[in-house]
């Protein structure tokens, strides 16, 4: 609900003009979202609702100026058989941006969740393998070349302290992610390239050995430009010392940054039945002091919620109340969403 809040946002030459304190955003079609924003400012799309759902259209298009798509470039979408490619709805996702001038983040090319089932019983050695995976990424990358601005080459390849052993790792070896970097690069050479992965605010562990891994690969000359740092956070965790350390430790490195996948669900014991006033100033404060954190990083290329509004995300359903998003489910903006803009633009 728009209810409460102040318009004392305006716009000048340049962008938006705050005034005084406090400074609130007053999102509207007029003033909305990403002009706030001192970056890409991303929301990953379900594309059945974007070809379905005129007011989910309306509020991506109003709001956002840069989409990933949720789901619909994974293996397990786009790959129904060993030689077969279904690009209908990545199509229509890239076709969508092209034409409303919104910067592309692919997502994502090698991972080890959304596999097509087929996977699980190829039986090749393990050139056959690479030579699977060297296809599936050159053949994507390929054919949305220089209109991907960016990808996500490979997803959630670490863990605590170690590589994560999916089948990639166990089919064909760690090197399987340099490789992949060189592929991909290969096929687009302008595109830039990420390792994405979640936690890495919260655990120091996995971030200092993925941070490591980088510095090797890129000694090693590999084509890798920045993290992606997934940011499903919750209210407290990871704490504002912990998300700053992380930022010092990756602009330590030079690396670009992108928070790729933000959303602060706020229900994770099931406490609650309905979203108070009181979950909304947490969530507001919460999206807050998350922003200014990113916002100090000396390589942010962009930050991209991950969905946009609370019934269609991913971490909430009728039974599992969680509202980690900036609109409600009238495709309102929620006081959290005012109080993201805020502070991306102060
Ligand atoms: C999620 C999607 O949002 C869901 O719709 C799907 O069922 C599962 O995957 N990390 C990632 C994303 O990199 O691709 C995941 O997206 C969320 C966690």
């Amino acid at each position: 609900m728009v209810l409460g809040f102040v318009i004392i946002g305006g716009f000048g030459i340049g962008g938006p003009v705050i005034l005084g304190t406090p400074a609130e955003y007053e999102i509207t079609l007029e003033n909305p979202l990403y002009v706030a924003s001192p970056v890409p400012l991303g929301a990953a799309l379900d594309v059945n609702a974007l070809k379905n759902d005129i007011e989910y259209q309306n509020l991506t298009l109003t709001h956002f100026n840069a989409v990933t798509p949720e789901n619909v470039m994974k293996m397990g979408s786009l790959r129904p058989s060993f030689d077969t490619f279904y690009w209908n709805s990545s199509d229509y996702l890239v076709d969508f941006a092209e034409e409303n001038d919104m910067v592309i983040h692919g997502h994502t090319l090698v991972w080890h969740e959304q596999v097509p089932s087929w996977l699980a019983t190829y039986n090749g050695t393990t050139d056959q393998w690479r030579s699977l995976l060297k296809t599936h990424i050159q053949t994507i990358v390929g054919r949305y070349k220089g209109r991907i601005a960016s990808w996500d080459v490979v997803n959630e390849a670490v863990i605590a302290g170690k590589y994560r052993e999916t089948i990639w790792w166990e089919k064909i070896g760690p090197e399987y992610i340099k490789e992949a970097f060189i592929w991909a690069h290969e096929a687009d050479p302008d595109a830039v390239l990420y390792y994405n992965d979640y936690n890495l605010f919260g655990n120091p562990t996995k971030l200092d050995f993925t941070l490591q891994m980088m510095a090797d690969l890129i000694e090693d000359g590999v084509p890798v430009h920045g993290i992606g740092c997934q940011a499903h956070i919750s209210v407290r965790y990871p704490s504002a010392n912990q998300i700053r350390a992380a930022i010092q430790k990756i602009d330590a490195m030079n690396l670009k940054l992108r928070v790729s996948e933000l959303d602060i669900p706020m229900n994770p014991i099931k406490l609650y039945w309905e979203y108070s006033a009181r979950l909304a100033t947490l969530q507001s404060k919460r999206y807050e002091e998350v922003t200014e954190l990113i916002l100090q990083a000396n390589n942010l290329t962009g930050i991209t919620l991950w969905g946009i509004t609370d019934p269609s995300s991913w971490l909430h359903s009728e039974k599992k109340l969680q509202w980690p998003l900036l609109f409600d489910g009238d495709y309102n903006p929620k006081p959290a969403a005012m109080a993201f803009a805020t502070a991306l633009a102060s």
